[in-house]
């Protein structure tokens, strides 16, 4: 018997502190207008010094398992997926593991930068489908202000802090219906974050324009490839679930799909780009206001340093 990965649960937190555009204007040379027009973000939220990727991560993690209902001791694989982890080792999914007390789970963290919730949809879909899982939990969780020179305007206005959850478990019933993941390490040069161990700090550095132009061919490209696999046309996605990166890169997106901007899940505008946190957090929030329904389909998609990309369709 062959199971679906059904979504039984969701989360999403974002720290207490917002910095707007106005704000950042008066440490950097930009402008509201600027960012805004350019990117569509207005404000982003900053970790408080006392949050981490993990305790972000658990508050998201304890929404999701609340809302499915669950004893959380039947969750059999946790996935944490960050580029801004706690420690290097023990693993963010470790750290989430000792949070929740959940003792019987295997735990650990996927890195596929803004990409990583949906690399992690996929590992757990795998499981799931060869019945090697049967309960499982996905989260992004970042802390991009961290890694972020604050002094580089063409970086500084585009991230922000946040988790993003969501529980998963076998069922007949339809659920992921396929995902779709890819990666080609020759664009390093284009998107990267250097360690610590390395000379430089370790800081994002973008070359933002040849970034754009890529994610808008990728992603295209990615809704073709979910299309097909899955014998769909645009006609049967209810709900374009994007990374939320540059509200220019999801309008093109949306265009390909044939779908309104009110069919797309935006929450750019007073998060900016959480990384791998943002599939998770715009999911959530279209479950928790009622947009997203059981039953209609979603395309969630993200793209990322790596470069990596992918997507995973959705019947919800
Ligand atoms: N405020 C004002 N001016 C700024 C600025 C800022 N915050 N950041 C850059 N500029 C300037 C540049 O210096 C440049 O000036 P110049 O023409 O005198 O050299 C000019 O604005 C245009 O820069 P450019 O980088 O071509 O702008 P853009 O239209 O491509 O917008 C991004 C920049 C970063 C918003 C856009 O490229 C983008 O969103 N890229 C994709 C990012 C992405 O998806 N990254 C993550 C993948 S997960």
């Amino acid at each position: 018997m062959t199971y679906y990965s059904r979504v039984i649960g969701t989360g999403g937190y974002l720290p207490e502190k917002v910095l707007t555009n106005e704000e950042i204007s008066k440490t950097v040379d930009t402008s509201d207008s600027w960012i805004y027009e350019r990117t569509g973000i207005k404000s982003r939220h900053i970790a408080g010094a006392d949050e981490t990727a993990s305790s972000m991560a658990e508050i998201a993690a304890r929404q999701a398992i609340e809302m499915a209902q669950i004893d959380p001791e039947t969750i059999d694989l946790i996935i944490v997926a960050t580029g801004t982890p706690d420690r290097v080792y023990p693993s963010t999914g470790c750290l989430l593991q000792k949070r929740l007390g959940v003792k019987h789970a295997v735990a650990f963290d996927v890195q596929a930068a803004c990409s990583g919730s949906i690399f992690g949809l996929s590992i757990a879909d795998q499981y799931i489908k060869s019945g090697a899982a049967k309960t499982v939990l996905v989260v992004g969780s970042e802390v991009c202000s961290r890694i972020i020179d604050w002094t580089d305007r063409t970086t500084c206005i585009l991230f922000g802090d946040g988790a993003g959850a969501i529980l998963l478990t076998a069922s007949e019933q339809q659920g992921i219906l396929s995902t779709h993941i890819h990666s080609d390490g020759e664009y390093e040069e284009l998107l990267y974050c250097p360690t610590s161990t390395e000379q430089q700090a370790g800081y994002i550095s973008m070359r933002g324009n040849e970034v754009f132009k890529v994610a808008v061919n990728t992603l295209g490209r990615i809704v073709d490839e979910t299309l097909e696999a899955n014998d769909l046309n645009q006609s049967h996605v209810d709900w374009l679930v994007p990374h939320q990166a540059n509200s220019r890169i999801i309008a093109a997106t949306a265009k390909k799909l044939k779908l309104s901007m009110d069919q797309v899940i935006m929450t750019l505008e007073d998060q900016g780009n959480t990384s791998s946190a943002s599939v998770l957090l715009a999911f959530n929030e279209g479950v928790r206001d009622g947009r997203i329904q059981r039953g209609q389909v979603v395309l969630l998609e993200a793209f990322g340093a790596g470069f990596t990309w992918g997507s995973a369709l959705i019947k919800y």
